[in-house]
């Protein structure tokens, strides 16, 4: 019992620094930081199984502590998965947690609006929605046909979405999923 409490500490003691860096970061680069819930990262799988045929490729934009990323990898391990992350805590946590998992992911640091979008199949997008009308001009410019996009509570301002889904019943607005496919106009 005795030991058990030891490692206890120890642990808490290695970690409270981590954390506590993790959330200055958190607090000095802006932004919210929340991660996709379990039940939408299911309809997010359940959505890529539906659309997905010919699809190889998935990109998560600020893919934050990488809950969406290893869900799909793990979901669909044929799928090239890329998280694309500009903080350095988020982007920590995310690769141990995969190197824990053995899961194959690309991390990117880097600003998503300088990331190359141009062979993306699937993007997912979990942003605060001032920045959606920017990331909207960049999809439509650098996307091909028929990109599969699917963003969480934000959403684009002219983009019509093919589809949404409500996550929480009793909360609709929270987490309700948008389905895009790129088209030009
Ligand atoms: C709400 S979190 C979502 C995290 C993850 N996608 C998920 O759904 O669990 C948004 C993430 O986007 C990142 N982010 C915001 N703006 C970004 C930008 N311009 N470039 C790269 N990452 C960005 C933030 O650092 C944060 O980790």
């Amino acid at each position: 019992m005795i030991i058990l409490i030891y490692l206890l500490l120890i642990l808490i003691i290695i970690f409270l620094p981590f954390y506590f860096l993790f959330l200055v970061n958190t607090v000095l680069m802006g932004g919210h930081d929340l991660a996709t819930s379990k039940k939408a990262i299911k309809k997010i799988i359940k959505i890529i199984a539906e659309k997905k045929p010919g699809k190889n490729n998935f990109y998560d934009l600020g893919s934050g502590r990488g809950n969406v990323v290893i869900a799909v990898k793990k979901k669909f391990p044929q799928l090239l998965v890329v998280g694309i992350e500009k903080r350095a805590f988020q982007l920590f946590f995310a690769k141990l947690k995969t190197f824990f998992l053995k899961s194959k992911i690309v991390f990117q640091k880097e600003d998503l609006f300088k990331a190359d979008l141009r062979d993306a199949d699937i993007v997912y997008a979990y942003l605060w929605s001032d920045i959606m009308p920017s990331l909207e001009e960049k999809l439509q410019r650098e996307l091909k046909e028929r990109t599969l996009v699917i963003t969480n509570t934000s959403y684009f301002p002219n983009w019509e979405p093919t589809e949404t889904y409500v996550v929480w019943p009793k909360k609709p607005d929270f987490e309700k999923l948008f389905l895009y496919i790129k088209k030009s106009f």
